[in-house]
């Protein structure tokens, strides 16, 4: 279980040995012989056919139940379940589902679920959808239904979640066949007499051609499969079969097959390989800048007062002008703030996922612990905006109070509204309901905003930090500075560290948001964010050490600038994720791509940039309170 890494899996196998305690969500379904099992129905999703190379077609989900599918209803209807925020902001659609399966009942019986008629026009959107790899996830008991597969590099035996609607492939059959039967084995667990738990959800699915209003043979092995004409009504007949099958895996560790991890020694290798580099890197730069300061100041203090010419140079030289107000104080301090929320609701997931809180049980907990999180440090965002706009000599604080509540939460609103639209007119499901949506903006106003307003009232209540040395009346001139120091440059040469730092785990975050892969692997997270805003700071205090030996004084936006330069590699990094991993075929997908992938690297821009400024804010200070100014 080396995905739970460290705290996670000590405090995991404590609460899986402590029966008494569970988490919410997490507790365990008892079950007498002859209980229903609920089948629940979600969303289809496209899915990465199994090889190394395959490429995502889509990024487009479709509700079960919607009628171009023809799926079988149950009777008086569907009815959706109660889901999470988080859960739904993730794309979750879980609805319930005619399949009638009862505990240890109807073992290997042969069952036709319904028949329908397939119109032309569904047939044709049916091919398309398996031709785009689309899967099914159904759920049972919590657990995803799964297809059985083998690592093969590893020869693990592993379960990937969702099945396939239908095939493809060109050996199989030279048009998409549609599955129609499915093979369903459930793996129960006895823990004592007549109590059972379900451990593990497989399903078989294939395609059964022939006539579909004959009688049903399960076992039929030569039936043709069964291809939708795109030029007449099709019948289809949905049929399955359920085995029961006993399993010693105990219900606290049924997720472990799910969880697989591809590859876990290459993720490993990386990922020490780039902390290796990256810590040693940061404390080599941190030993040569911590000696060469020491030695500037020690010169700097020594500097004979009576000698006639006193010589100022590098740094010290600017101490007059370090703390004049940068340009646009007000959008500094607002972003600084919003980013400061940010960082603080990444760090409290994380430490909860670290903690094993966020059971994969939990559909949707982390998006919905983070968007808790966000709503309760907007005091956070208030307090910091408005000590650092006070600092920066701001005078309008409540336009600083205003902003700070509004700006950064309108501008994901406006995208997220843009891409629903986009997810609309695309006929997916994957748009935000009105009701989520009504929920977050109550979150906002009612919540966020308030808090927000209440800690800039703190955060200029306690007013400016101050500074160790004063500012010069008249601005001095500013030499030339190098071209590596250039704002632009020095963004881009900044990013590369925490970048390289993040990179690998990068593509596992990637896939799992694109690809709806599991993601699990929050010790790897955690460690990682840990490097990358390590980096992020060193460099930005590095850079900005460069910027004020070159007698440049404007560092309050080159600090935020280079601490976020990291997000223009995500941004990179994220075309080069698409151009190598997906095939996105429609146009929407595209736009939807690109609007998660610019949120993200939005987010990523405000987190980095405000580790940058705010360890800046604090060298500077530093740096200048230790020299001796007549
Ligand atoms: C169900 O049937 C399969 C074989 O058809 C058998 O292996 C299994 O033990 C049966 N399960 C139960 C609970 O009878």
């Amino acid at each position: 279980m080396m995905q739970w890494l460290l705290p996670g899996s000590l405090l995991l196998s404590f609460l899986a040995s402590s029966n008494a305690f569970y988490l919410p969500g997490a507790a365990p379904h008892d079950y007498a012989r002859g209980d229903e099992v609920k089948l629940l129905v979600n969303a289809l999703t496209p899915m990465l056919a199994g090889t190394d190379n395959a490429k995502l077609k889509s990024l487009i989900n479709y509700d079960y139940y919607n009628p171009q599918f023809h799926f079988c209803e149950p009777e008086g209807g569907h009815k959706s379940e109660p889901e999470s925020l988080g859960s739904i902001l993730f794309g979750d659609r879980i609805f319930n589902s005619p399949y009638n399966i009862k505990i240890l009942e109807n073992n290997g019986t042969c069952q036709t679920l319904c028949r329908t008629n397939v119109t032309p026009e569904d047939a044709k959107f049916i091919n398309d959808r398996i031709k785009e790899d689309y899967a099914l996830n159904w759920l049972v008991d919590g657990l995803p239904a799964a297809e059985m597969k083998i690592d093969l590099k590893t020869n693990d035996v592993f379960f990937d979640m969702g099945f396939n609607l239908g095939n493809d492939e060109e050996e199989f059959a030279e048009q998409p066949a549609l599955n129609n039967h499915y093979e369903i084995v459930l793996k129960y667990h006895q823990p004592k007499d007549s109590v059972y738990r379900v451990v593990g959800v497989l399903v078989w699915p294939s395609s059964r051609g022939g006539d579909q209003d004959a009688p049903i043979d399960c076992d039929a092995t030569e039936t043709s499969a069964l291809i939708l004409n795109e030029g007449s009504d099709n019948r289809v007949r949905y049929t399955y079969r359920i085995t029961w099958s006993e399993s010693d895996t105990p219900w606290a560790t049924r997720w472990d097959n799910y969880l697989h991890i591809f590859d876990p020694r290459i993720h490993w290798f990386s990922l020490i390989n780039s902390i290796v580099i990256v810590v040693f890197l940061c404390g080599m730069t941190s030993m040569i800048l911590l000696r060469t300061v020491s030695r500037d100041i020690s010169r700097y203090n020594a500097v004979d007062l009576n000698e006639d010419v006193q010589e100022d140079y590098g740094w010290k030289l600017v101490h007059g002008e370090v703390f004049r107000t940068p340009q646009h104080p007000m959008l500094l301090s607002v972003l600084v703030g919003n980013g400061a929320q940010l960082c603080a609701m990444v760090g409290v997931t994380l430490v909860f996922a670290l903690l094993g809180f966020l059971s994969p049980s939990n559909r949707g907990s982390l998006a919905t612990v983070m968007m808790i999180c966000w709503t309760l440090f907007g005091s956070i965002g208030g307090y910091m905006s408005s000590r650092i706009y006070a600092s920066m000599g701001g005078q309008n604080k409540r336009k600083n109070t205003f902003l700070t509540a509004t700006i950064l939460p309108t501008v994901v609103f406006g995208i997220v509204f843009l891409l629903d639209l986009f997810l609309i007119t695309a006929g997916s499901s994957g748009a935000v309901p009105f009701g989520t949506m009504a929920l977050i903006v109550v979150l906002w106003f009612g919540i966020s905003a308030p808090l927000s307003a209440i800690g800039s009232y703190y955060g200029s209540k306690h007013g400016a930090i101050t500074h160790p040395v004063r500012v010069n009346p008249i601005p001095r001139q500013i030499p030339p500075t190098p071209k590596y120091l250039k704002p632009w440059a020095a963004t881009l040469l900044a990013g590369i560290l925490p970048f390289g730092a993040a990179f690998v785990e990068l593509y596992f975050v990637l896939s799992s948001l694109f690809a709806s892969r599991a993601y699990y692997a929050f010790g790897f997270l955690a460690l990682t964010a840990g490097v990358v805003s390590l980096t992020t700071a060193t460099v930005s205090i590095l850079f900005t050490y460069f910027v004020l030996c070159a007698e440049e004084y404007r560092w309050h936006w080159r600090a935020f600038l280079t601490g976020g330069g990291s997000a223009i590699w995500l941004l990179a990094y994220g075309i080069f994720y698409w151009v190598s991993r997906l095939s996105l075929g429609s146009f929407s997908s595209v736009v939807l791509y690109m609007g998660y992938l610019l949120l993200l690297v939005l987010l990523d821009f405000l987190v980095t940039g405000t580790i940058g400024f705010l360890a800046t804010y604090w060298a500077v200070r530093r740096l200048y309170s230790a020299i001796r100014i007549d």
